[in-house]
């Protein structure tokens, strides 16, 4: 027992020039809506943003028709009454459960934490000044590596390990110890098949932990591609300006000795 490092994945999002993998996204999103979605909230996020440049990319049709397969609670009307329609692309993901206790409730005492910024979470977790040498040594992606090794850490307790009822015996849980039934198993999740009628990517645990990771991440952190690219150009600018910066420097100075 006790809790192991998640081991280190290469994410397509990680380092300087990282992107998100489109396809990846949209498996990812199907495991959130086909698995986490029952008991994980992610009410920061609306259908619209998943047609949004540098996301998982799919056609404002393709969102229509997606928001109104839910049911939004609306209201009140002019009855002051409350009501029900099919979803917008405005809308955001409505939730599970109507509050924390009604979760809690559900889940035997533990809070399913909601999705919206949860990929993030442990990047700053280090605090100041550790972060900054996360940020230097390219080591963002504890999050997502923490997420993927969760899902895929579920096993059977050492001999004697005390677990309460509901609890799972989890590799990398702080405590080993955690209030979420193992949510994925091999097969569980059906992925659209390429060109040879084969699935696209392999319906294992280790692919879904991954593919619905990079999706959390992406919700988290919708503006990662243009964030990165701006980037880029900032340190090029700076770059060439420090040259000139250094060249104007040197000719004002130079009849100064
Ligand atoms: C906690 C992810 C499905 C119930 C968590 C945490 C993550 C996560 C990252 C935080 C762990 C931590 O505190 O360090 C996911 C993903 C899922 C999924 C990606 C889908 C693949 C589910 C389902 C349920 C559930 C289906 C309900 C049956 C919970 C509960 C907690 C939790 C109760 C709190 C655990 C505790 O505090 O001990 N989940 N989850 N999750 N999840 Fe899930």
């Amino acid at each position: 027992s006790g809790t192991e490092k998640p081991p280190r994945v290469s994410w397509s999002f990680a380092g300087p020039f990282g992107t998100f993998d489109r396809a990846q996204l949209q498996r990812g999103f199907k495991v959130y809506r086909e698995v986490c979605s029952s008991c994980h909230a992610m009410s920061r996020v609306a259908f619209r943003n998943l047609a949004e440049p540098g996301g998982p990319g799919f056609s404002e049709a393709q969102i229509k028709a997606l928001a109104a397969e839910y049911k939004i609670k609306d209201g009140p009307n002019d009855q002051g009454e409350m009501f029900e329609r099919p979803g917008r692309p405005a809308d955001r993901f409505p939730a599970p459960f109507p509050n924390e206790n009604a979760a809690r409730a559900a889940n035997g005492g533990a809070y399913p934490p909601d999705f919206s910024v949860l990929a993030k979470a442990r990047t700053y977790e280090r605090g100041f000044p550790w972060f900054l040498f996360d940020i230097v040594t390219q080591y963002q992606e504890q999050g997502p590596d923490y997420i993927h090794a969760l899902l895929t850490g579920y096993a059977d307790p050492p001999q004697g390990f005390p677990l309460q009822p509901g609890q799972s015996y989890n590799k990398y849980m702080a405590g080993n110890a955690i209030a979420m039934p193992k949510p994925l198993s091999d097969g569980q999740v059906e992925y659209p098949k390429g060109p040879d009628g084969k699935p696209a990517a392999p319906e294992t645990v280790d692919q879904y932990a991954k593919d619905v990771t990079a999706f959390m991440m992406w919700a988290a952190e919708p503006h990662l591609e243009a964030r990165k690219a701006m980037g880029f150009k900032v340190i090029l600018f700076l770059i060439v300006f420090a040259g000139l910066l250094y060249f104007t420097k040197k000719k004002i100075w130079a009849r100064v000795h």
